[in-house]
């Protein structure tokens, strides 16, 4: 990969459209809000450029520092490719959603239901983020245990649905492979806290390790995301070169020269005026589970009820997942013509990696014949362009990010500008990105609830409600 292709796949995005000049006045926001930021934002630049690597910045060094993760990372796909015909990740949020996400932008979209040989050898990857009960009963239906691999991954190694599923994976592969059980799965995991890393040890187990400072929503760029990336073929190093590539743009700390930091001033000024929700809308099939990390990704690092001082500030934006052209026919009229409370981030591509022309016929019905002799990809992206021009008649905010083509160097650059831009925001509302309290108090009282041992006052918390007015049950 040399550097003028790298230059030649840089993704390019144009936030014209948030701006008064182009939505109309007063439902945009000026270029006088952005540049107001650059100070705060300089200031952010340099405490995270300083503080890469450390602390709850891991990631931000993660595209650099794993040649031997990699390089272990691919002997255990390639020992996992020989021996098993499917692999099973066992995880939630941020150990769930970056694996489907990437899978299914880079590999094919039907890949289960490939024959084997058009995965080139690979497995099928599933990926159970769920413990409804009939979601494991569904997998056993369709996988062999005997040919199956199970990557169990939980940085905090406590989760009690990724542990769930784990011990039901374990009884289940004890009865079908007996002693051989723990040869099935791969842990991935912190190298020090948690109960699964005892387990790891105690049985044997192939492990990997999530890195100190790399929290689950930043995690998709070490072993977390890699492994089944691997396992599946895909090309891990340009994914990391990708990022690599955007954490050198990010590095500018010139706002017009830094698109994650003028996404990031742009996100804020807009939330400053009253826009909660932010739409992310691919027109681009293969990116709709991006969609999904992103929602996690925005979600949790800034839906925050206390700032850094301490002070009650409730922030954050609600983000909602949106797929073009489909959704079109769902929600954009709310996008239209609904409240100017939200904008909308399509994403595009330049190339699609197929053509699909549209044959002609029926040239006696011009409503349907003028379709003909064009392909779908000139219609979808007549749909987005003419999506945006619908948004902009009706002064809401949008903005566009295209990707020159889906690929593992573009995808890496992708997931790595939403990281950044999340970093810069969290700055921006002086609030920590990289926890999750309320997360943690629905855990805490899911063990509470299903009696684990030191929980005992949180059950007599939840005991302890107001019980519940028959009035409003019907
Ligand atoms: O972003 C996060 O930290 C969370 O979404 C976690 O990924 C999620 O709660 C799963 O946690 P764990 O990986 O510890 O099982």
């Amino acid at each position: 990969m040399n550097q003028e292709w790298k230059n030649s796949m840089r993704l390019r995005v144009d936030m014209n459209n948030m701006f008064d000049d182009y939505v109309g006045s007063g439902n945009g926001i000026a270029a006088g809000d952005v540049e107001a930021l650059i100070p705060a934002l300089k200031a952010a630049q340099k405490s995270l450029q300083a503080a890469r690597g450390t602390g709850m910045l891991g990631w931000m060094t993660m595209p650099y520092e794993q040649e031997e993760i990699v390089a272990d990372i691919l002997d255990a796909a390639a020992e996992i490719q020989a021996n098993f015909d499917t692999f099973v990740v066992l995880g939630i949020g941020g150990s769930a959603l970056g694996p489907t996400a990437i899978q299914f932008a880079l590999n094919h979209m039907r890949w289960n239901e490939l024959p084997k040989e058009k995965r080139n050898g690979k497995p099928r990857l599933y990926v159970e983020d769920n413990v409804d009960p009939e979601r494991l009963a569904a997998l056993f239906d369709i996988i062999d245990l005997k040919t199956t691999a199970f990557n169990v991954i939980s940085k905090s190694g406590a989760t009690s649905e990724t542990m769930s599923q784990f011990l039901i994976i374990r009884d289940a592969l004890i009865r079908e492979v007996g002693d051989d059980w723990a040869k099935h799965i791969y842990a991935t995991t912190d190298a020090a806290r948690g109960n699964l890393i005892k387990i790891v040890k105690a049985e044997n187990m192939r492990m990997f390790v999530i890195p100190d400072g790399v929290g689950g929503r930043f995690s998709e760029i070490c072993p977390v995301g890699l492994l089944p990336a691997a396992v599946c073929g895909i090309d891990i190093r340009a994914m990391l070169e990708g990022c690599a590539f955007m954490d050198e743009i990010c590095k500018n700390d010139d706002l017009f020269q830094n698109p994650a930091m003028l996404g990031a001033a742009a996100k804020f000024a807009a939330m400053r005026k009253g826009k909660n929700i932010s739409v992310v809308m691919p027109y681009v099939d293969c990116l709709k589970y991006m969609a999904d990390w992103y929602a996690q990704l925005w979600a949790e690092s800034l839906g925050k009820k206390f700032d850094r001082n301490g002070k009650i500030v409730r922030e954050g934006q609600t983000p909602v997942k949106s797929l073009g052209v489909t959704d079109q026919h769902s929600q954009v009229q709310l996008y239209a013509e609904g409240p100017h409370d939200k904008f909308i981030t399509f994403i595009g591509v330049d190339r699609y990696r197929n053509v699909m022309p549209i044959p002609g016929a029926y040239e006696d019905i011009p409503d349907i014949s003028f379709l003909g002799g064009h392909t779908q990809n000139e219609l979808i992206q007549a749909e987005q362009t003419a999506t945006e021009f619908a948004l902009l008649k009706q002064e809401q905010m949008n903005r566009t990010i295209t990707l020159p083509e889906v690929n593992a160097f573009t995808i890496g650059e992708l997931m790595y500008y939403f990281m950044m831009e999340t970093a810069y925001t969290g700055e921006l509302l002086n609030i920590d990105a990289y926890n999750q309290p309320g997360v943690e108090e629905g855990k805490n009282a899911t063990y509470a609830l299903l009696g684990r041992p030191g929980y005992e006052a949180k059950r007599a918390e939840i005991e302890a409600r107001p019980a519940k007015s028959d009035r409003w049950i019907i």
